[in-house]
């Protein structure tokens, strides 16, 4: 019989920060939990205004400082064909959780799209603020929330496996 995948989309709002490292981290413990054959993950961004850029260089500069490496290339959600292939749709912010919920328009994928702060097991923040127009303590903030986020997505994810 066929390994099912289980495949999961993180979402931001350009796709160069908060999501590509969410997707980066999520990576880096699948990597380590030698769950890469179980489990897909991908990025992608509501607007489409960065479309092909690499991830910002604040944030692969903060990311690799953790050991972990921004490889994504920006690109935009696509409805209905992203809703279709990804299991888990988990956006960064209520913002883009409302621009994912209205290409959803007649709700038929809303159980799977989720906030990556719903799986939060220490931090307390409702949503990982944008880091793109502040400074090094922002870039810091998202990979905090966006780590405690993927490890307990991730632990909700291994219950299905
Ligand atoms: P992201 O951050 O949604 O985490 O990728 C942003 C990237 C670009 C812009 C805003 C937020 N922008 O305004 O260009």
């Amino acid at each position: 019989m066929e390994t099912m995948v289980i495949k999961v989309l993180f979402v931001c709002l350009g796709n160069i920060c908060r999501s590509p490292a969410a997707e980066a981290v999520f990576q880096h413990l699948l990597n380590e939990r030698d769950l890469s054959h179980r489990i897909y993950v991908d990025s992608a961004g509501t607007s489409g205004c960065h479309k092909g850029d690499k991830a910002d260089s604040r944030m692969r500069e903060h990311a690799e400082k953790r050991g972990i490496k921004l490889t994504s290339i920006s690109r935009q959600l696509s409805f209905p064909k992203d809703f279709d292939k990804f299991d888990y749709i988990i956006v960064m912010d209520n913002v883009n959780l409302e621009a994912v919920r209205t290409l959803d328009k007649e709700g038929e994928y809303s159980r799977k799209i989720l906030k990556i702060t719903d799986f939060a097991n220490n931090r307390t923040e409702a949503e990982v603020p944008d880091p793109y127009y502040g400074g090094a303590k922002g870039f810091e903030q998202v990979l905090d929330i966006v780590t405690d986020g993927a490890i307990g997505l991730l632990e909700e994810i291994e219950k299905k496996l």
